[in-house]
């Protein structure tokens, strides 16, 4: 007998339930459902508190089950989703939403990401992805020109911020280096590699340094001055004295819109002061680059084309839902050279220059979402002016705020508005002429700050809790500052007056009679 012959029993075909398939039509209803949950949504956020009035212990028991065996109906998902988790989100599109650096995000963006997770594109390279990837081509060159930088310029889009500092000291680093690092690692540079950056900088700088291996010890932090920005003479004192002692500068990181205040450094003489020592200039506009499309603030931008390098965050201030970030770098041959790598199952074969485009080889990831079709949908449904017009917007909310702080007896402005980040605190007459009165005395002044930085504090927590509004806390110049990041389409002045009334309120229960 054969070998054939021995196989009796045919193998079963995949029975129903051993696919995850649907047919169209079940696949619409799915949407339909998803898409009535979100409008819903929509209906009630108003009404929604923008903070969940709920504890951690509270959440955990609501939200703890186990492991699901057999499955249910999305409608009753649906609907555990509507009753369980969107009344334990923080409200991110409320109108009063305004902490940290975070946007409503646009639903346009929301829908293109669902149909790119329906697409389930993975844009590691043309050849994986060929629309995708072209698209995310096509959407790195808007972002170049609503940033005025080098139409020959490359980048990729990354999850965030982070990714994308991260990135360009990685690029830098290879490109400055005085010996092959990537082969070597760090152990055969002659001398510690050095990284320069007002003390304002977002910490995801330090962190890059640390992850690197240059060490945190690794970032000289630059004092600023009134306006929060670098002193750019210590600066070049300090490249100076390093270069003395034998370490070795390579690169200087500019704020585009500095986490804590919005400042903006002095981008052209940092630019100037990297050339003279050839150093790598990079500008982190996470939170301030897409400013540049609001005429008022576009001046500020003027220099962001001298940086060898620019990270920039769509899903901050141009509105498109987490995530979205972006790294450029001017000259995409020294990105390549630090990112490239090889194996034998991703080598490439097309030959032209377009279909043998890899993203890998420009950044750090291999599996990438199509992120890039959020952009590009909400870039073509808005255009770049209407986006411009909503940070106009953003900013001249930022200087309603502003000024109402100012004109107010109870508050007190901490840092100046550059773009849309307002640093303020409660400060009732009485202790503000307290320190006014004691400005000989240093302590009692302390003392004071230290009272109001309490009463601060306890006014943040509560007004959290209370649900009208939502903004973060930072320090500045010691002080506990109250801080609203205005990147909200959705704000009105009266959501602002809310804010100052229900701030003022919560001081006045709460301050020292
Ligand atoms: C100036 C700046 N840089 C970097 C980041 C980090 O961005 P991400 O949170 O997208 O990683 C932030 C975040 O707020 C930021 O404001």
């Amino acid at each position: 007998m054969g070998r054939k012959d021995t196989v009796s029993t045919p193998l079963a075909d995949r029975a129903d339930d051993e696919t995850l398939d649907l047919d169209p039509e079940q696949i619409k209803q799915l949407g339909y459902l998803a898409s009535d949950c979100i409008g819903e949504y929509f209906a009630r956020l108003p009404q929604l508190p923008v903070f969940p009035q709920t504890t951690g212990d509270e959440l955990k028991n609501l939200l703890s089950e186990p492991l699901p065996v057999d499955g249910q109906a999305p409608q009753e998902i649906l609907r555990q989703f509507e009753q369980l988790v969107i009344p334990g989100c923080r409200q991110n599109a409320h109108s009063r939403f305004w902490g940290y650096v975070s946007s409503p995000g646009a639903i346009i963006g929301a829908i293109a990401d669902l149909i790119s997770s329906a697409l389930n594109q993975n844009v590691t390279s043309w050849r994986s992805a060929p629309a995708a990837a072209q698209i995310e081509r096509l959407v790195i060159d808007w972002i170049k020109q609503m940033v005025d930088y080098p139409s020959d310029a490359g980048g990729l889009l990354v999850s965030g911020g982070s990714l994308a500092n991260l990135s360009a000291l990685m690029a830098a680093s290879r490109a400055k280096a005085k010996s092959d690092i990537g082969a070597g690692g760090l152990r055969g540079s002659p001398s510690q590699m050095m990284i320069y950056a007002s003390k304002e900088v977002h910490f995801s700088i330090e962190k890059a340094a640390d992850i690197l291996g240059f060490g945190r010890d690794s970032v000289r932090y630059i004092s600023v001055d009134a306006q929060f920005k670098m002193d750019v003479a210590e600066l070049a004192g300090q490249i100076e004295k390093d270069i003395e002692q034998g370490l070795a500068p390579f690169c200087v990181v500019g704020n585009a819109g500095a986490v804590n205040t919005g400042a903006m450094d002095p981008l052209d003489d940092l630019a100037e002061v990297c050339r003279k020592y050839d150093l790598w200039f990079h500008v982190d506009a996470s939170y301030g680059g897409f400013a540049a499309l609001a005429p008022s603030a576009k001046p500020l931008f003027a220099a962001l084309d001298r940086a060898d390098s620019l990270a920039l965050d769509p899903h901050k201030w141009l509105y498109i839902p987490i995530d979205a970030g972006c790294i450029l770098y001017k000259n995409t041959e020294q990105a390549r050279r630090a990112f490239s790598h090889s194996a034998e199952y991703i080598r490439v074969l097309q030959e032209s220059p377009v279909e043998s485009f890899a993203f890998f080889d420009h950044g750090i990831e291999l599996t990438r979402r199509f992120r890039a079709l959020k952009i590009w949908m909400a870039l073509k449904h808005y255009g770049a002016r209407r986006l411009g017009k909503c940070i106009e917007a953003d900013i001249r909310m930022a200087r309603y705020l502003a000024a109402r702080v100012e004109q107010s007896d109870d508050f007190e402005l901490l840092a100046p508005v550059e773009l849309s980040i307002v640093c303020f605190r409660y400060a009732p007459a009485g202790l503000r002429q307290k320190i006014a009165a004691s400005a000989n005395d240093r302590s009692e002044q302390d003392q004071i700050n230290e009272q109001l930085n309490d009463l601060n504090t306890a006014i943040l927590n509560r007004l959290l809790r209370g649900g009208k509004a939502y903004i973060s806390n930072t320090t500045v110049r010691g002080k506990f500052a109250l801080r609203a990041c205005i990147i909200n389409y959705r704000t009105r002045q009266s959501d602002i007056d809310i804010l100052l009334d229900e701030v003022a309120r919560i001081g006045a229960e709460l301050a020292p009679q």
